[in-house]
């Protein structure tokens, strides 16, 4: 290719904090590789933010600098608009504009296109254009690609993700430091990994909406945010993360799509894995992936979920594929958010089958463990071990049982028994089992 004859391609970002940052700094320092690997000319022309202090303090060019993004979604000399603002409005109102003007659209918001992504999705394929999002999803691990593409050959039959870093950070400074929650998260904020109001975090929000654009992609099919069942770690006591490493198996919070006859379980909640497992061994802030394919098996992703920089490689990574031309032509086959999904059903939490972790705290008095287990057996539920401990100080005896695989509702029902019995100092906790 001619690369001195190559047409500019014209990118505008609006927002220019962490990753319109990174975003930025990588095109304006990476133009001339890029042009190497790729033959492109693409070219920063404009940046929105409104915040003039953070356009100062960027240290690029004054002269890129607007603080009307709209002006930029109509720009007519601009091919691309990426959307690094984040939250719903204005970003929802720019995206569709930019779409309106018939610009390609890269963005990382998760939590608009979770929730908003059928409306963004459907005026990208009637404006004949593109929504890139790979970095809306574990920032610089390029899993969208891999779904996508790479994996293309392949019915996915499951996917397990730690698609959150802030919670994985608290939950590893639980493991390693057996420091309680509230603690862990303090020590997240300060480091900066969480932010002042943690909530869509260490809610499970965040990685919702994350798993709903996953369920979407992997399973060629429509799912809402609304069909993910979303539990967070902020109930999480250190006394199971404790007893679940006596007995091989960490914390996490998992993402789980998972195909069965019935449907498609779509859940995030904490979850126990066994240590020998890889996604167990995933610490700090780190996102990892896992995908099975049933051609390929297991094919696991690992890396930076956030940050200015790996969040801009993954937003650049779509400007190119746009640049390109194959981000259109494989948006318009992917018709995502429109695949009606008549054949594949949300599976209801209650209707899950998984295997469970139960911590009673009871009374130390004779037979008490007896009439646990026989309780869960009249409700079909079958113990793989048990463990007791000596009383606490106060009297309470933990018990903590691990069961076989079994149905979440009648899990459920044989808790409810088991609650009304007197023998019980305080309710039971529970968490979910992955193998
Ligand atoms: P920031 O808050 O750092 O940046 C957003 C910027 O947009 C701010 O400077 C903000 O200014 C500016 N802004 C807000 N409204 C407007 C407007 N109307 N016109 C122009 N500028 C505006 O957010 P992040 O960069 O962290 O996140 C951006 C998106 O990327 C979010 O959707 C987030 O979920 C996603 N994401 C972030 C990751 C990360 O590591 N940070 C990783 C993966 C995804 P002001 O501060 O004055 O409001
Ligand atoms: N808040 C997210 C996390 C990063 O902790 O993983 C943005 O997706």
């Amino acid at each position: 290719m001619d690369k001195s004859s190559t047409k500019p391609f014209r990118v505008g970002i609006l927002g220019c904090g962490t990753v319109g940052t990174g975003t930025a700094k990588i095109m304006l320092e990476s133009r001339p590789s890029l042009k190497d690997k790729t033959g492109l000319d693409i070219r920063l022309h404009r940046v929105a933010e409104k915040d003039q202090a953070k356009a100062r303090a960027s240290g690029f060019d004054r002269k890129l600098f607007t603080d009307d993004a709209l002006a930029v979604c109509n720009d007519p000399e601009i091919d691309l608009v990426v959307e690094v603002i984040g939250g719903i409005e204005p970003a929802r109102t720019f995206i569709l504009a930019a779409l309106k003007a018939g610009k390609a659209v890269v963005t990382a918001n998760k939590a608009l296109l979770a929730t908003h992504g059928k409306e963004i999705f459907k005026a990208a394929l009637a404006s004949k254009t593109s929504v890139g999002f790979e970095a809306s999803v574990c920032g610089g691990v390029p899993v969208i690609a891999a779904i996508r593409d790479g994996l293309v050959a392949n019915r996915i039959e499951s996917i397990h993700g730690i698609l959150n870093g802030t919670t994985n950070y608290i939950l590893t400074r639980m493991i390693q430091n057996g420091a309680p929650y509230a603690d862990a998260l303090r020590e997240a904020q300060a480091k900066g990994y969480a932010e002042a109001n943690p909530a869509n975090d260490v809610k499970g929000l965040d990685a919702a909406h994350k798993l709903t654009l996953l369920a979407n992609l992997a399973f060629h099919s429509t799912f809402a945010f609304a069909d993910i069942h979303a539990e967070g770690i902020d109930a999480v006591n250190i006394e199971d993360v404790r007893f679940a490493a006596e007995l091989g198996y960490s914390l996490k919070l998992l993402a789980i799509a998972k195909r069965q006859a019935a449907g498609v379980e779509l859940r995030v909640h904490p979850t126990l894995i066994p240590n020998s497992q890889p996604l167990a061994n995933v610490r700090d802030v780190f996102n990892a992936i896992l995908v099975r394919g049933d051609a390929t098996g297991d094919v696991m992703l690992y890396g930076r979920g956030a940050g200015m920089m790996p969040t801009g490689s993954a937003i650049v990574a779509d400007i190119v594929d746009a640049a390109r031309g194959s981000a259109r032509q494989a948006f318009t086959k992917l018709q995502f958010f429109q695949n009606p999904r008549a054949d594949l059903p949300v599976i209801p939490i209650g209707r899950i089958t998984s295997r469970y972790y139960v911590r009673f705290c009871v009374v130390d008095k004779p037979g008490v463990m007896g009439k646990i287990a026989t309780m869960l057996g009249q409700h079909g539920i079958s113990i793989a071990s048990v463990m007791q401990k000596e009383p606490h100080e106060s009297g309470d005896v933990p018990v903590v049982i691990l069961t076989h695989a079994t149905v979440e509702n009648r899990f459920q029902a044989a808790l409810r028994e088991i609650a009304r019995q007197e023998f019980n100092k305080r309710p039971a906790s529970l968490l979910r089992v992955e193998d």
